[in-house]
């Protein structure tokens, strides 16, 4: 009778296990901002990303054409049997995250839900500002999402800059300090006290719009946010994982050699095993 016991308490102690990947993508190298809190908060998961190198930006890109590249990595990264996807994102998130909802079964998530509901926590004089790429900008997902929570100011100033600055490296020129004042000054001038970044590319530029802001404004990176999100979902759906060496894959959809190089700055560390491959 004891063994009995003993055994069915062993059971229940014991947590489901679930060792296939987690999916992350972005446009290219902005996600691996998130990734990298990924593996701070979730250390034992394996992680496949797909920078969609072909295609960057998507900024400046139409609603459709945005869901049409995400519903091909989506259907890419499932063949890679991943248990959620994470939509490293923004103007991915903004433009077609319901879509990919309804039409894939599996978790996916987006970065602009945990960045608005950080960023609510964080305003004082409840005026927040949101920089981020034309897309998503235009979509008013951020205040859209934040005002269904809360009643609170929000201003948006689009960057279409930033990206091409970032992905090229550019991020301690005079010039760079030049264009992020221009962006900035339009939120300043509006008191807010909270800016979002709400582009995964943009925590590159984080020290530089620093010097900008007082030191009463807060800036907030979603990465750290959706990173728990992740984990919350896992939790709740017995998906976490208990791998004692996780592998990170790579994809990319063109030059591989460049995502190495350039993908160090983004992910702090060293990138290896990367695919090209290309999606139909
Ligand atoms: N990193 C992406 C974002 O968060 C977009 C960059 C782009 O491709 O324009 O919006």
């Amino acid at each position: 009778m004891k063994e009995l016991l003993n055994i069915m308490q062993k059971k229940q102690k014991k947590k489901p296990i679930n060792n296939n990947p987690i999916g992350i993508f972005d446009s290219g190298f902005g996600g691996l901002t998130v990734m990298s809190e990924i593996c701070k908060v979730l250390p034992y998961e394996n992680l496949i990303y797909f920078g969609d190198t072909a295609h960057v930006p998507y900024g400046s890109k139409s609603q459709n054409t945005v869901i049409k590249f995400s519903k091909e990595i989506v259907s890419f990264l499932i063949k890679q049997k991943v248990k959620l996807i994470v939509i490293a994102c923004n103007t991915a998130t903004a433009f077609a995250l319901p879509v990919l909802q309804k039409k894939f079964k599996i978790p996916i998530v987006g970065v602009i839900k945990p960045g608005a509901k950080i960023s609510i926590l964080a305003s004082k004089n409840k005026k927040i500002g949101i920089i981020g790429t034309e897309g998503t900008i235009n979509s008013k997902s951020y205040p859209k999402e934040i005002n269904k929570l809360a009643k609170v100011k929000v201003y948006q100033q689009a960057c279409p800059l930033f990206v091409p600055i970032v992905e090229e490296g550019f991020i301690n020129c005079e010039f760079t300090y030049a264009i992020v004042q221009k962006y900035i000054q339009p939120l300043l001038n509006k008191k807010i006290d909270t800016i979002v970044l709400g582009c995964t590319h943009y925590p590159l530029l984080k020290n530089i719009i620093r010097k900008h802001l007082a030191g009463n404004i807060t800036l907030i990176d979603s990465a750290q946010a959706i990173s728990q999100e992740v984990k919350n979902i896992l939790i709740e759906k017995n998906l976490l994982a208990n791998n004692d060496k996780p592998y990170f894959k790579f994809y990319v959809s063109d030059n591989p050699l460049k995502f190495k190089k350039i993908g160090y700055r983004f992910f702090g560390r060293e990138i290896t095993n990367i695919k090209k491959i290309d999606l139909e």
